[in-house]
């Protein structure tokens, strides 16, 4: 058990589930040093997402956590493709927050996940990426030494099979793909491929955990943010029941925090993974078994309800 918090930078596109993910890590920090946010296009444009990350901290009067903006396309695209608004407009769902009251630290997330990285020693520091991998591949290609000083990177994206509970897609955006890996596919296989260790929550295994009511239930009755705790868990409920005949929303990117937290509740296998790049099937993903992968992919969970009985846990403080 690490006796020190795992100095973490949080890369996404908030989107309900990505904030979800950082009021969990803000919650444990003897587990997660928070070095900052770098936010990303995805769920809705950069500057939607860079502004929910802002207010989710002053809603929770949460410390100088810096926050970067980050890319506001695709790496090798002038727009962000069209998403499914699953978060609606805003990228919070029902959810409202007040306008946040801080500014960003600076717009180049890219050179602020650089200069961090070469401040620490290598190998020290995780990235948790719950959105399109643009910042990443961006990263890799600007200053590839200091990406390869990452230690880890978290990924949720990806899917790999028929998706439960209905078996009748491969993916959220489109029958073949997820939205992270399809909003940047080239980013995708880009850092997949890139030779730092990822540890992928693919749609495989974040559609087995459900909201159900019993757990929204269970949010509302928290001590504190009960009712923006359950907005966030039920935001994209309106696509996956109809899409997959889901009981409720599946949590997607909380699983990355989940698994680089506690990997006891998860199965894995390492194996290497290409993305479609282009075409109808662009962000699909594929998996060779290959146990000597920098690449370990979630395959199964053995235990759904101890991931929420963790998440209330800490958001009971
Ligand atoms: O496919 C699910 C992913 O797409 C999550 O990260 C969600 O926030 C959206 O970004
Ligand atoms: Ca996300």
């Amino acid at each position: 058990m690490n006796s020190s918090p795992i100095p973490m930078i949080m890369d996404g596109d908030p989107g309900t589930d990505d904030l979800l993910t950082w009021m969990w890590a803000l919650a444990r920090p003897t587990q997660v040093e928070m070095l900052g946010i770098a936010t990303v296009h995805g769920n809705v444009p950069l500057a939607r997402t860079t502004e929910n990350a802002l207010a989710l901290l002053d809603f929770l009067g949460a410390a100088d956590i810096p926050v970067h903006a980050g890319a506001p396309a695709p790496a090798d695209q002038d727009r962000a493709p069209e998403g499914d608004g699953a978060f609606a407009e805003s990228g919070l769902g029902a959810l409202t927050l007040p306008p946040a009251r801080r500014t960003i630290a600076s717009d180049n997330a890219v050179a602020w996940m650089a200069q961090t990285l070469r401040a620490h020693p290598a190998g020290s520091i995780t990235i948790c990426a719950t959105g399109p991998l643009t910042n990443l591949a961006l990263l890799h290609r600007r200053d590839p030494e200091a990406f390869a000083r990452i230690g880890r990177i978290g990924v949720m994206g990806g899917s790999f099979n028929l998706l439960p509970p209905n078996h009748v897609r491969r993916g959220n955006i489109t029958p073949w793909a997820e939205f992270n890996f399809y909003m940047d596919p080239v980013a995708a296989q880009e850092v997949l491929n890139a030779g730092v260790p990822v540890l992928l929550l693919p749609l495989d295994v974040t559609h087995l955990f459900v909201s159900t009511p019993d757990r929204m239930a269970r949010a509302r009755t928290l001590p504190r943010h009960g009712q923006e705790v359950a907005l966030m868990l039920d935001a994209a409920a309106h696509l996956d029941r109809p899409k997959f005949g889901a009981d409720g929303a599946f949590q997607h990117d909380t699983t990355v925090l989940a698994a680089l937290l506690y990997p006891h509740l998860f199965q894995t296998m390492r194996g290497q993974v290409q993305v479609v790049t282009t075409g109808p099937a662009a962000g699909a993903c594929l998996l060779l078994p290959d146990d000597a992968a920098l690449v370990e992919v979630a395959t199964g969970v053995k235990d759904p309800a101890a991931f929420f009985d963790l998440l209330f846990d800490a958001l009971s403080g």
